[in-house]
């Protein structure tokens, strides 16, 4: 048995003994109440999720198990997946143990290169539809639905999940650099490293030219930054709700990964840089700040979104847009993009706060990740998304199976109609107005 299940089985009882402690003497007390505002606002501040990976505090950000994000920076993903599943830091054995376990599961199935070299690379798809394909395709791998099949106890899904979840990480470094060489002709497929750890691997199969070792570095801190962001986020929901249906990892990481294809989750990154390159486009280089400042002024004017600026939980810079730019402040301070994005950072609080229409002025980690990766050469915008699928699979997977650890029953909430929802403020008008 591999250490981190180890830890897991030795952790369990107590988990599930918090939950029935719960369940059984507090079930019927309320912890959070909803508006009408908030019910057909996507459930914004309604406490409906239960996830212990991390927190995000709303004046704080990213809390891993009790690290602020800050602390984490320099640790492995690795470390990172490994505090995430138990809550606390693995010790050297333990990360070895981890990492051995990883890359004996690392090898893409050959059937796999060739259905996506056949199928799908040709098309020129977007790389997030490669990715979600390649794991639809692996699925018939699972351990859990073999198992399930074959009548497992209860007590033991959390175990197949893991195994599933081990699987599904260890191939996304040789998968995500597959794909990253495939659908964009840099040539034949690299590799992989046998002494390099999981996001180093990833950054030495991408086969990028240049400094290899702040890439790396770069890729590591990449991993951990999106790796995780409480329970709440949609990725997360939606690998939750699919996993509660006890569908396999595969299927549901799908569905959180589908998630961050869209504009407002993951592919938020895409739009930040596309802003950033279209300041330089404008103005052909870094404008001066009065230009910069009109520039966004304009947009602002022209009923558009600042890329990047505000968030529906945080309330401050996001600390993983400041791990970020701290990065590119070391590595590449005389960068172009990155100057603008620097530029954007003192021009756009100030002027959001004057506005005073968002409740959250300040950068999240979409104002800065792409321009770091556009220094390393990777002007495939679409694919930045899937670098954040790889790393978010880490944190909504970790959760999966402590949902299985804990008995989670199949998510099922009630819904209303708008006319019940009438009917009921009628009843009750104070309500609405409290
Ligand atoms: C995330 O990292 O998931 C995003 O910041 C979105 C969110 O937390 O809602």
């Amino acid at each position: 048995m591999s250490l981190l299940k180890e830890k897991l089985a030795s952790q369990i009882p107590a988990l599930r003994e918090r939950v029935h402690d719960l369940v059984g003497n507090y079930g019927k007390q309320t912890v959070s109440d909803i508006n009408v505002e908030q019910l057909l606002g996507g459930l914004r501040g309604v406490k409906a999720v239960v996830c212990d990976t991390s927190e995000v505090v709303l004046d704080k950000g990213l809390i891993i198990r009790g690290y602020p994000i800050a602390q984490l920076v320099d640790k492995l993903p690795e470390e990172v997946f490994w505090l995430l599943l138990t809550g606390e830091l693995p010790d050297s054995r333990e990360i070895e143990d981890l990492q051995s376990e990883l890359k004996k599961r690392s090898k893409v199935p050959q059937y796999l290169w060739t259905t996506l070299k056949t199928c799908l690379i040709k098309d020129e798809p977007h790389p997030m539809t490669v990715l979600i394909s390649a794991l639809a395709i692996l699925e018939r791998e699972s351990k859990f639905y073999f198992h399930y099949s074959r009548g497992m106890k209860k007590e033991e899904y959390w175990e197949y999940a893991l195994e599933d979840v081990l699987d599904i990480i260890a191939v996304l470094p040789s998968l995500a650099a597959g794909i990253y060489r495939l659908r964009y002709d840099k040539g034949h497929l690299i590799n992989s490293g046998h002494d390099l750890d999981w996001a180093g691997n990833l950054a030495h199969m991408m086969g990028i030219e240049g400094d290899e070792e702040t890439f790396a570095k770069l890729m590591r801190l990449y991993m951990v930054l999106h790796s995780d962001h409480e329970g709440g986020n949609v990725s997360a929901r939606a690998c939750n709700v699919i996993g509660s249906t006890l569908s396999d990892p595969y299927y549901a990481v799908l569905g959180g990964l589908a998630s961050l294809a869209g504009p407002l989750h993951g592919l938020a990154n895409v739009e930040g840089v596309k802003f950033v390159l279209d300041v330089l486009r404008t103005f052909k280089g870094v404008p001066s700040e009065k230009e910069l400042r009109k520039h966004v002024t304009d947009t602002i004017a022209a009923g558009k979104l600042i890329p990047g600026y505000g968030h529906p939980v945080l309330r401050v810079t996001d600390p993983r847009f400041t791990a970020f730019y701290e990065y590119g402040k070391k590595v590449m301070p005389d960068d172009k993009m990155f100057k603008v994005v620097e530029m954007l950072y003192k021009i756009v609080p100030p002027i959001l706060t004057e506005l005073g229409r968002i409740k959250n002025p300040w950068p999240n980690i979409d104002a800065s990740s792409g321009a770091l990766l556009y220094y390393y050469g990777i002007v495939e915008l679409e694919y930045y998304t899937l670098l954040f699928g790889m790393s978010r699979t880490l944190g909504i997977l970790s959760q999966l199976v402590l949902d299985r650890a804990m008995g989670f029953p199949i998510t099922r909430p009630k819904s209303v109609t708008t006319d019940w929802l009438f009917e009921a403020v009628k009843k009750s008008p104070e309500a609405v107005t409290n």
